[in-house]
């Protein structure tokens, strides 16, 4: 085996990235030889320490050359976020997070806020708990940022701040620690652990693996740091997890690291070498955050059950010369899927008539999917050069006028009929609707939405309000009101309206 191979099992049996597993091991080494490390500074002060002592002794009885050679030599292939094999100087039990909760507070770009996600999955994995209440807090984590000198005055400001929380803090608590992660950590080094002595832990971009390990340091009065940078940590296999779970938008890091060396910037050398993130787990995060938005569709009263999904064709064929990346066998399958995951839900989908090079056989194709999936709204168009695509260059418009025009005809045909069958399952229901105001055609109709995004015609006329029981009341916009569906055609719902009420009320009545 090539040695370099070698260095790179051990490091995935420990789950770090080269860089820091190298120097992890060296660590260890020179550990049971001093008691001086790269990795963990003891503050002047706290030298005399009884924990000090009995740290000290405890390395004495560290590992020796061999627990290397041993880890070395039985690589695991696991790639894993948890603490599976302890340094020899702490127990288990004390690289667990023992229910001490977390205070985590990010500074400066999306990048960090990806940061502290990961950072909290990692600690949450190792038993710690999360605290939105600083006075609550155990550790207090602040992700930062150096972009800027304005951005690091930031923190130094802050930790004046949390000193004196640390200060004030009661005997009868357990102590407060106070932890650096990301980019100033990475630049300032140990110069933030001798300026700011209550600092405790140090944790680098790349280093975040290691904070149950720094924390468990940090737990017998040491400071502890690991501002080691990585050519390979993506932490490809830590789900982050949300930090603000109400939050309406979620990033999904594809990279880490920067390359460009921009003259005026510091992140080359904050966050290290610019690495890529495996496809496979981009993906498997993009699939988790979509499964969880068909849940919240599904759930939510107050969203939508309407999923646009634009086929553009029902020929796998067709799909490829578009360059869709799905196959009509997937897209088939994925109409499944949201199927199941939200019952009821409203499809509705765009198709292209006479792609180039589309045969007979390919229009059949679409036809057949348009019948299978029986969409409830279709946008249907001919398709139309365009100057500049990859098609006008490469591919031939060779698909007569008039047979894209007549092919688009059937579609639209197609589409009606099933459509239609899909609203008339709506007739004899009442449907909650979202009122819009007027109906373009008729100035007595009003137009709203039911539930799948569909329009809902019905007469402007007065009505019961569920929550003022007797007064009269005609529907305005905004309103919700419940209407009788009594026919339906490919494009709209007709029906009259019964009474005024809320998303609430005719929530809970369902
Ligand atoms: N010709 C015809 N239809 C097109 N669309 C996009 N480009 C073209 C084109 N060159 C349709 C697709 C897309 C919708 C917005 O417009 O169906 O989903």
């Amino acid at each position: 085996m090539h040695p370099l191979q070698c260095v790179l099992q051990v490091q995935r049996s420990l789950g770090w990235g080269p860089l820091a597993s190298v120097s992890w091991l060296s660590l260890r080494m020179c550990r049971a030889h001093s008691s001086l490390s790269s990795t963990t500074c003891p503050s002047p002060e706290r030298q005399e320490d009884g924990a000090q002592k009995d740290f000290s002794s405890r390395l004495a009885a560290g590992p020796t050359f061999q627990h290397f050679l041993k880890s070395a030599s039985a690589p695991q292939e696991k790639l894993s976020s948890e603490v599976e094999d302890p340094p020899p100087y702490l127990t288990m039990d004390e690289l667990l997070g023992r229910q001490r909760k977390v205070y985590l507070e990010t500074y400066g770009c999306q990048m960090n806020v990806n940061d502290t996600e990961i950072a909290w999955s990692i600690l949450q994995k190792s038993g710690y708990l999360r605290t939105s209440n600083l006075q609550e807090a155990d550790v207090i984590l602040l992700v930062t940022c150096s972009i800027r000198e304005k951005a690091e005055q930031t923190i130094w400001n802050r930790l004046h701040q949390l000193k004196a929380l640390k200060t004030r803090r009661p005997r009868s608590r357990v102590p407060l620690r106070i932890g650096i992660l990301g980019c100033m950590a990475e630049r300032l080094k140990e110069e933030i652990l001798n300026r700011e002595k209550m600092v405790d832990v140090l944790a680098g971009p790349d280093a975040y693996r290691d904070l149950p390990r720094l924390l468990a340091v940090a737990e017998s009065g040491q400071q502890a740091a690991n501002v080691l940078l990585s050519l390979d940590e993506t932490y490809a296999d830590v789900m982050p997890v949300q930090t603000n779970p109400s939050a309406t938008s979620a990033f999904v890091s594809i990279m880490r690291g920067c390359d460009n060396m921009c003259s005026y910037c510091i992140v080359p050398f904050t966050r290290g070498r610019e690495r890529s993130r495996p496809v496979a787990s981009i993906l498997e995060e993009v699939k988790k955050l979509s499964e969880q938005v068909l849940q919240l569709i599904h759930e939510r009263d107050n969203i939508c059950k309407q999923i646009h999904l634009p086929a553009q064709s029902g020929s796998s064929r067709v799909l490829e010369a578009m360059r869709r990346g799905y196959s009509r066998e997937a897209y088939v399958e994925l109409v499944h899927h949201i199927r199941e995951s939200i019952p009821g839900v409203s499809l509705s989908s765009d198709f292209i008539a006479g792609f180039c090079g589309e045969t007979e056989e390919d229009h059949v194709q679409t036809v057949s999917l348009l019948r299978e999936v029986q969409y409830n709204m279709g946008f249907l168009f001919a398709y139309s050069m365009r100057q500049k695509t990859r098609a006008y260059h490469r591919l031939k418009d060779d698909v007569p006028e008039e047979v894209k025009l007549r092919r688009l005809e059937e579609l639209i045909t197609v589409f009606r009929e099933e459509a239609t069958k899909a609203n008339q399952i709506s007739v004899g229901c009442t449907q909650l609707v979202l009122v819009e105001g007027l109906s373009k055609r008729s100035a007595t109709d009003l137009c709203g939405r039911n539930d799948g995004n569909l329009k809902v015609i019905f007469p402007d006329a007065e009505m019961e309000d569920v929550n003022n029981p007797g007064l009269r009341v005609r529907a305005q916009p905004g309103d919700y009101v419940l209407v009788k569906i009594t026919s339906a055609s490919s494009q709209t719902l007709r029906g009259h309206v019964l009474c005024r009420t809320t998303l609430k009320d005719s929530s809970e009545n369902c």
